[in-house]
C-alpha cells in the first residue's frame, strides 16, 4: 500500500508526467427565462387580433382532412409551423387561434410552444441566425463563429440587431455535424464555415442578397474534403448477383399467346 502510494506520488511529481495545460475555449451559457414564461407585453398580449391569410387557412385545413374526425390536434406542428412563416414567429394570440382551429386546449398549445425550441414566442428579426454550439461544431471552432456572426449583426447571442434585421440564437446540434462548424439561417444551413465566410454571408444579407447555402468550403455535401475514398465505380445495376431463378420476368415474357 506504501509502495502503491510512493509510487502515485512519484508519478504526479514526475516532470515528464506533467500535463500541459491546454487553452479550452468554452461557449457561454445562454440564460433566458424565455423559453418556459410568457408575460404580456405591449406587442404580444391576446388583445392583438391574429388570423390566417387565406391561402394559409386552405393550407391548414387540407392537412387537418388527413387526420380521422376528433385528432385534429394532431395536426398542430404544421398549424404551428405556417404562423412562424406568415409573421415570422408565434404570439400568444395565434396559439389561440391554433387552440380555436384544431379543438383542442389552450394549454395543450402553449406546452408545444415552449417544448419546442424551433418555436420561436418573440420577434427574432428578419433573419434568425442559429448558431450551433453542440461539441463538433466547438471542436471546429464554434466559439470564434460565435463572436464573428455577433460582430458582423450588431447583435449579442439572445438578441436582436438594432435594425431587428437579425437575430442571433445559440442553439444545440443542428443534425449537420459532418460540416462543423454551421450556422443556421432561417431555412438553410451554411456549412465548414470560416470567420470569413461568416462575414461574406452576413454581409451579402444585409444588401438583399440570399448567399448560397451547403458547405462553404466547395466541397460536395459532406464528402471527404480530399476527395472520395470510396465508392469510387458506379453502383451495379438492379437484380445483380441475385440468383437466375429470381429474376423478373421481362414484361411481355410467359404471356398465354
Ligand atoms: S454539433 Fe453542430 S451540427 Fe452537430
Amino acid at each position: 500500500m506504501t509502495l502503491l502510494v510512493r509510487n502515485i506520488l512519484n508519478l504526479r511529481s514526475s516532470p515528464s508526467n506533467v500535463v500541459c495545460r491546454k487553452n479550452i475555449y468554452t461557449t457561454r451559457h445562454l440564460s433566458s427565462e424565455m423559453l418556459l414564461v410568457h408575460r404580456d407585453s405591449k406587442e404580444n398580449n391576446s388583445k392583438i387580433p391574429f388570423q390566417f391569410t387565406e391561402a394559409n387557412m386552405k393550407r391548414i385545413q387540407a392537412i387537418v382532412q388527413n387526420y380521422p374526425e376528433g385528432s385534429q390536434m394532431s395536426a398542430i406542428s404544421m398549424a404551428m409551423d405556417i404562423v412562424q412563416r406568415q409573421i415570422g414567429w408565434i404570439p400568444i394570440s395565434a396559439m389561440h387561434k391554433v387552440a380555436e382551429l384544431l379543438s383542442m386546449p389552450r394549454m395543450r398549445v402553449y406546452e408545444w410552444a415552449t417544448f419546442y425550441t424551433m418555436c420561436k414566442r418573440e420577434y427574432r428579426g428578419k433573419f434568425n441566425v442559429k448558431v450551433c454550439k453542440s461539441l463538433p461544431c466547438m471542436l471546429r471552432g464554434s466559439d470564434f463563429i460565435i463572436r464573428a456572426v455577433e460582430d458582423a449583426t450588431g447583435c449579442c447571442a439572445g438578441g436582436l440587431s438594432g435594425d431587428k434585421m437579425f437575430g442571433v440564437d445559440l442553439v444545440e446540434c443542428q443534425g449537420a455535424c459532418a460540416n462543423a462548424p454551421v450556422i443556421a439561417i432561417d431555412d438553410d444551413y451554411y456549412e465548414d464555415l470560416t470567420v470569413c465566410d461568416v462575414y461574406n454571408i452576413i454581409e451579402k444579407l444585409r444588401c438583399g442578397d440570399i448567399p448560397p447555402s451547403g458547405p462553404q468550403g466547395g466541397r460536395y455535401a459532406a464528402e471527404p474534403c480530399c476527395g472520395l475514398t470510396s465508392l469510387l465505380t458506379c453502383p451495379p445495376p438492379p437484380g445483380y448477383c441475385l440468383q437466375e431463378a429470381l429474376r423478373q420476368e421481362k414484361k411481355g415474357d410467359g404471356c398465354n399467346k
